[in-house]
């Protein structure tokens, strides 16, 4: 059931949605079910080639309108070319969410201070350049909108081997808080999800090379015992973005099947105790009881 699509039909009908990061991953199933919704896409990556291939795939599969723009997030001016096009092909903008993103795991102190900058400008500053580029344009034209950031759920623990990263998603996560309030009176609503294990090949690949995929298995970090399927990720952002949301703002919504949550949980471990051990155990502490 949860990797079968959610909303009726014309959900996001006469909606136009920029993704960033759209063309591959997580990015593309989002795109590929919003416009089986009915709304107009754009999508953007700095990869021109992968995205025009990705925008036919799309038109073919869902018969919807797909717009590619490549774009370095990180440029604010390219930033502001992906508006004027949008605006030129679709005569409007609705929604824009920030997926674009990079990471390295590697210890910090292995990383250099370009590799550091490099993951905070992806990830934050290409999210405030897009922000900001289509928050100045709805809040002139007065048209209510939405921003849905893709963020993770280190954005509030922390983690350990992907800090530029966590820096980083924390300050989109900060971002989502304050603007849901400061640009509530202008009809824009911001909110975030926080997704956790959604095999894509792009990210797996390239943060888990060779057997490291299987010998970090995430799926027994997960209290559900598997990993998410994009659907449901799609799902969630469909809701996000649609008019049915239209009193959620400045929410982060986890979707990870509860990992967060058990590495956290001081007591957690104890998962690994067998039914019998939990016999012995009831007994021992039953008769310590009493002494
Ligand atoms: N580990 C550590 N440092 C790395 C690295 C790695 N795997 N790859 C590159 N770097 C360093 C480079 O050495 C350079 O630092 P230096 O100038 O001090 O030598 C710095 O990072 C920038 O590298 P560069 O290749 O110029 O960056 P870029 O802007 O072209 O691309 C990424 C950066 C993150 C976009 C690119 O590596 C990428 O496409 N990654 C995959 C996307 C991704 O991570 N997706 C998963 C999203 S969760």
């Amino acid at each position: 059931m949860y990797n079968q699509p959610m909303l009726r039909d014309d959900a996001l009908k006469g909606k136009t949605i920029i993704i960033t990061g759209g063309g591959t991953g997580l990015g593309k199933a989002m795109g590929t079910y919003f416009l089986k919704l009915g709304a107009n896409l754009v999508i953007t990556s700095r990869k021109a080639d992968v995205l025009q291939k990705t925008a036919e795939e799309m038109e073919k599969e869902t018969g919807g309108r797909v717009l590619a723009v490549s774009c370095d997030v990180r440029e604010y001016e390219q930033v502001e070319n992906v508006l004027a096009e949008t605006l030129k092909t679709f005569g409007r903008a609705d929604s824009l969410i920030n997926n674009a993103a990079g990471n390295f795991i590697s210890p910090t102190e292995r990383l250099s201070a370009n590799a550091f900058s490099t993951i905070i400008d992806i990830v934050l500053k290409g999210s405030v350049n897009c922000t900001l580029a289509f928050g100045k344009h709805w809040i002139k034209e007065k048209q209510p909108a939405s921003i849905l950031n893709i963020v993770t759920t280190y954005a509030f623990t922390g983690s350990a081997y992907v800090v530029p990263s966590a820096c980083a998603k924390g300050g989109v996560l900060a971002m989502t808080r304050s603007l849901a309030v400061e640009w509530g009176k202008y009809g824009i609503r911001t909110n975030a999800i926080a997704p956790g294990p959604f095999p894509t090949k792009g990210a797996w690949d390239r943060l888990l090379p060779g057997d490291l995929a299987e010998k970090f298995d995430f799926k027994n970090r997960v209290p559900l015992k598997r990993v998410g399927d994009h659907q449901e990720l799609a799902n969630l952002a469909a809701f996000l973005v649609s008019d049915f949301s239209a009193y959620i703002n400045g929410e982060v919504i986890t979707i990870d099947g509860g990992e967060w949550l058990q590495g956290a949980g001081q007591f957690n471990g104890l998962e690994a105790i067998p039914d019998d051990l939990w016999d012995s155990f009831a007994q021992m502490t039953r008769s310590a009881k009493g002494s």
